[in-house]
């Protein structure tokens, strides 16, 4: 049987390899971290179809190397702003993502996060470790409360609420960032506020925009200056959505209390990142989707997309609906 030949910049979870396997032929790059860009460049050659990792750079450039036969791009991960999407759609390729299944292990890591930074938990367990547990005291490692405090949710979609349902379970109150989005959906009370309300009011801001033209920089020293001296941000959305030299310098000097980063700029953090220095910073490494029920989803969609592309079908989830006018 004559089988499509797909490259895949990595190896998935079984559900969705499983059905890749069953239909294509496979390239399969075999290492932990990504080809560089110029293995890209040389495996996409001829490819009918392309599963792509949000750490790999899809450009003009790939798709021009990739050659006419491309008719897909399925990116195993919900944003795709590491994929040239005008490039793609110009040349009538879809592309596809995996929205949806990975909404409530993203809310759950930045409550997680948020959790973390207000209680200190990172900063305690590293105190125990390094045997500085002399004693209980009235003032030691004292964090913030999250009843009554008031959290500010920058990018109201699907998992900018899906972190609000959690907040009004712990008894926040919720203000809310989203030109164009007004009604939140029924059981969350939340108030859309101008984004110089949100900074300034708000205990906790939590981040989950996508990373556009628009909101690069977003959290900048001027945003950052507007936080109350006790606010905490948490970013699970995309590293260049805050400036980091600005967020180093508003911890450092106490500008504000903490933050909690899912994602930063670059990926990885250089391991001599002076963010890495600041006890009032927790770094984890991009881990908001990484439940195994989560990821298994996400692989079983990519190979979905992948599979309708291949076939000429519409993809179920398609982010340049565009290509099929
Ligand atoms: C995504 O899918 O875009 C997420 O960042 C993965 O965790």
């Amino acid at each position: 049987m004559f089988k499509p030949k797909v490259f895949l910049t990595r190896r998935l979870l079984p559900s969705g390899m499983s059905i890749i396997e069953a239909f294509c032929q496979t390239d399969v790059w075999p290492d932990e971290v990504q080809p560089p860009y110029e293995e890209i460049l040389r495996r996409v050659k001829g490819m009918e179809g392309l599963v792509c990792l949000l750490t790999d750079r899809i450009d003009r450039e790939v798709l021009d190397a990739a050659g006419s036969h491309l008719k897909v791009i399925s990116a195993y991960s919900v944003g795709v702003d590491n994929i040239d999407l005008a490039a793609a759609t110009e040349r009538g390729i879809p592309v596809g993502n995996t929205p949806g299944v990975l909404t409530d292990a993203t809310a759950d890591l930045a409550f997680a996060l948020l959790l973390a930074a207000a209680r200190r938990v990172v900063e305690a367990d590293r105190s125990v470790k390094k045997g500085e547990w002399k004693t209980w005291g009235p003032a030691i490692l004292l964090g913030a409360d999250l009843r009554g405090s008031t959290l500010g949710v920058l990018g109201f979609g699907r998992i900018g609420r899906a972190v609000a349902r959690r907040a009004t379970g712990f008894g926040m109150r919720i203000l809310f960032h989203e030109p164009g989005k007004t009604a939140p959906e029924p059981g969350v009370e939340a108030t859309q506020v101008d984004l110089n309300t949100l900074l300034s009011q708000s205990d906790f801001i939590t981040v989950h925009t996508p990373l556009t033209p628009e909101t690069k920089g977003l959290i900048n020293a001027s945003a950052l200056a507007k936080m109350k001296p006790t606010a905490i941000l948490v970013n699970t959305s995309r590293g260049p959505v805050v400036n980091q030299t600005a967020l180093y310098d508003a911890l450092k000097t106490k500008r504000i209390f903490a933050a909690a980063l899912d994602v930063t700029d670059p990926e990885p953090l250089p391991a001599d990142s002076p963010l890495l220095t600041l006890e009032n910073c927790i770094v984890v490494p991009h881990i908001a989707s990484a439940s195994v029920q989560t990821r298994e989803k996400m692989s079983q969609m990519a190979a979905e997309n992948l599979i309708a592309g291949l076939k000429g079908e519409r993809l179920p989830n398609c982010v340049n609906p565009d290509v099929y006018r």
